[in-house]
């Protein structure tokens, strides 16, 4: 049994926000956004537009990539912390606009740990059953949605898009046929979650702990917050060692990496994660410069990308390591056979 990604999609909604346009609405310069996170722009998503929008574009590329339709996914997963509503579940939305058969459609909340996470119960569900064959992972986030404008610690960092994948089982795969598409085969995926942290990256209110009520919206409560400083350290130390333990386990050196790709939040976590690792500069995808930090869709418009640039080929072994909100984390080791 062989189980690998076999297509890719993303999407990125056509407005974009620029750290000028940004220096127009709070205390803020394109200097201490690009030296402070990397960051040059961000796409916004239209009004009404909605993740499961984001999704959907994304979802229809990475089918398209497949060489499949949108009757042959088996599951949806989406994995966001921006659904289109707190329920129903933002797959559900998607499973009717992609004109699936009436398949399993649910969320995931890992928030930038998503691509891990989903990728793991993608791999559970198609060894578990065999009537599953293909799987649509989908990791879109709308943060413009949740984004405190006012807030210039947090506003600068956050944009909108949606990155897809299509997970497919082969069980007898002939050695003799060689494929000419995409076959990244997951090697390994290693998780990991710790509560304790998880008012360093919150939605304070909105949820049963603190339902809406005037007082939580005059309070602002309904907004992404972060312990920005706190996460930082915390982002740098956990992504190395996610990542020093997958390849340790696997028998594997930071040398036999041809590209490592990050959880795309700060470019200066980005560097010091590649340098921990010994990764030189041409062996690590960044895009956050375009798309500043994008949650959970941020690892699969990175590889998406990559592939559509060629930058990444048969041959090529990749890993990727996720770090956000619960705190989560998350890595995984894909290798193009
Ligand atoms: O996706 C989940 C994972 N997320 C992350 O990994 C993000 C982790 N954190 C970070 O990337 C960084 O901590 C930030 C980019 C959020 C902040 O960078 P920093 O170097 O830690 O800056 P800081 O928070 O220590 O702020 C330094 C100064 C402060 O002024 P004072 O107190 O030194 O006078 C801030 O008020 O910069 C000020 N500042 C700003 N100035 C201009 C904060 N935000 C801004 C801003 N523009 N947008």
């Amino acid at each position: 049994m062989s189980i690998f990604i076999c297509g890719t999609g993303s999407y990125l909604p056509k407005k974009i926000l620029t750290n000028d346009d940004l220096s127009r609405m709070v205390d803020t310069n394109d200097e201490w956004i690009r030296t402070r996170t990397g960051i040059q722009e961000r796409h916004i998503a239209a009004d009404d537009e909605a993740t499961s929008d984001l999704c959907y574009h994304a979802s229809i590329r990475a089918i398209a990539s497949a060489q499949l339709t949108a009757q042959d996914i088996d599951l949806i997963l989406v994995t966001t912390i921006t659904p289109d509503t707190p329920f129903p579940a933002t797959a559900c939305y998607l499973q009717h606009r992609l004109g699936c058969r009436p398949i399993p459609a649910l969320d995931i909340n890992a928030a930038c740990s998503g691509f891990p996470y989903g990728l793991k119960l993608a791999l559970h569900s198609l060894r578990d059953d065999p009537r599953c064959r293909h799987v649509l992972l989908v990791c879109g986030d709308k943060m413009s949605s949740i984004t405190d404008w006012q807030d210039r610690s947090t506003c600068v960092l956050l944009g909108d898009g949606a990155g897809a994948v299509v997970i497919k089982r082969e069980d007898n795969p002939d050695p003799n046929i060689s494929s000419s598409g995409l076959k990244l085969k997951i090697i390994d995926i290693l998780l990991g979650s710790n509560g304790s942290g998880a008012n360093s990256i919150i939605m304070p209110a909105g949820g049963s702990r603190k339902p809406i009520s005037l007082q939580t919206l005059e309070n602002r409560e309904h907004f992404f917050r972060m312990k920005g400083k706190e996460v930082f350290k915390e982002a740098v130390n956990v992504m190395c060692e996610c990542a020093e333990e997958i390849l340790q386990r696997n028998n594997l050196n930071a040398s036999d990496i041809d590209y490592l790709i990050p959880h795309q939040a700060n470019i200066r976590i980005i560097q010091a994660v590649a340098e921990r690792l010994q990764l030189s500069e041409d062996r690590v995808i960044v895009s956050v410069q375009h798309h500043g930090n994008t949650s959970a869709a941020s690892i699969p418009i990175a590889l998406d990308q990559a592939i559509q640039k060629k930058d990444i080929c048969p041959g090529q072994t990749l890993l990727t390591v996720a770090f956000g909100a619960g705190l989560t984390w998350g890595s995984t080791l894909l290798q193009w056979s």
